[in-house]
């Protein structure tokens, strides 16, 4: 059975094909409240499944939290994205994880591709959308320099953007500069930005006083896993309640009459205003998960408890199989290479 990992990332054509002609119970729906979101979860616990695949850890935190007796059945789960992991972790820390967990997204064949030219691409396609804007000229402000604030910079370049980086991490921020963007505090970063896009995993790195700086017209988004990396609580505080200006685009009206433009509610723009990464990006993932899945089956009772890699191998074949998929050969070492490789009595 399948349920949605976010209120606005179902789409409801896809679902209703799901039930109608493959059978599969489905409980998801675009645009579903946060009550019905959290009545669906439940829903996928009363299922009494054996694996989990997750996506942001709500099913498994919830799990643990309300059916605790269950948790002991289970063979495992999954976790497809980062924040589930730094939430897996946290339960692991907390002596709360009794079961395998198996962290999909760091695999490479997972995060290097799909968190990076697939959020890249989807998140802008998301804004496009959303908005119809030119990105040509316009300052874009990425908030984080992980893997998919690097693809989101990567590709507004691509499109003409003014690109400036924000981040805490020294070395991503010394990264972003040897990429050629400007780095800058947010508090800086938010007085000359056109548009704004969060990929952190972290809460309210976009926060009041960053509101109260921006430029008339500003638009803000968010493509990491939850909406609650832009102070929304806050940007309502100094503006009162937004008016809807098109789908996806909500307009804050601070005092001085500034207008901020919030994209999909703050909610992961690529899946509530486009379709989400593409299917040929997607297919690493997905490899990924169903692995994950066979592997655990495989190991029932065998693995500890805790948040496990998928082995190594896995990884390599995968990147094989996608080789093979768009038609392309590489090289293998030779014997001698091997040897060479190997060794350490050849220099100079
Ligand atoms: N939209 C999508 O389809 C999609 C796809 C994959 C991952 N995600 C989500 O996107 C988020 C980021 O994922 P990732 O794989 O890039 O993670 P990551 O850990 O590689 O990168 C996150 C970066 O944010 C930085 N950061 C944290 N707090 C910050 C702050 N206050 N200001 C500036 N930078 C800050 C960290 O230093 C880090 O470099 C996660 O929530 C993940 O689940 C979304």
């Amino acid at each position: 059975m399948l349920i949605a990992s976010n209120p606005l990332s179902t789409q409801d054509d896809v679902a209703a094909c799901l039930v109608a002609d493959y059978g599969i119970p489905v409980f998801a729906m675009k645009g579903e409240s946060t009550d019905t979101y959290r009545r669906h979860v439940r829903a996928a616990l009363d299922f009494k499944p054996d694996v989990i695949i997750d996506d942001g850890s709500d099913v498994v935190a919830t799990l643990i939290k309300e059916d605790p007796e269950h948790t002991k059945k289970l063979v495992g789960s999954t976790e497809e994205t980062t924040t589930g992991i730094v939430r897996l972790k946290a339960m692991q820390d907390a002596g709360v994880l009794n079961f395998p967990s198996i962290a999909v997204n760091d695999a490479q064949t997972k995060h290097f591709f799909d968190n990076r030219y697939g959020t890249g691409q989807s998140t802008l396609d998301g804004i496009i959308r959303a908005t119809n804007i030119l990105l040509a000229g316009r300052t874009l402000v990425v908030v984080g320099y992980g893997w998919c604030g690097k693809g989101v910079a990567l590709r507004a370049r691509g499109m003409g953007a003014n690109v400036v980086v924000t981040e805490v991490d020294p070395i991503k921020a010394v990264e972003a500069v040897m990429d050629g963007f400007r780095v800058m505090p947010i508090a800086s970063a938010a007085a000359i930005g056109d548009i704004f896009v969060t990929v952190t995993g972290n809460r309210h790195v976009i926060d009041r006083d960053h509101f109260a700086s921006m430029k008339d017209g500003a638009l803000v988004c968010n493509s990491g896993h939850f909406d609650l990396e832009l102070n929304l609580v806050a940007l309502r505080e100094l503006s009162g309640e937004p008016t809807q200006v098109r789908p996806f685009v909500e307009e804050y009206r601070l005092k001085d009459g500034r207008r901020i433009m919030v994209l999909g509610e703050g909610r992961l723009i690529n899946l509530t205003a486009a379709e989400g990464h593409p299917a040929s990006v997607m297919d690493m993932s997905f490899a990924n998960q169903a692995l994950s899945v066979e592997y655990l089956v495989k190991n029932k009772g065998k693995l500890d408890p805790g948040v496990h890699l998928l082995p190594p191998e896995v990884d390599i074949e995968i990147a094989s199989l996608k080789l093979r998929a768009l038609g392309l050969s590489i090289d293998s070492l030779t014997a001698e290479q091997l040897e060479y490789l190997s060794s350490w009595e050849t220099g100079t």
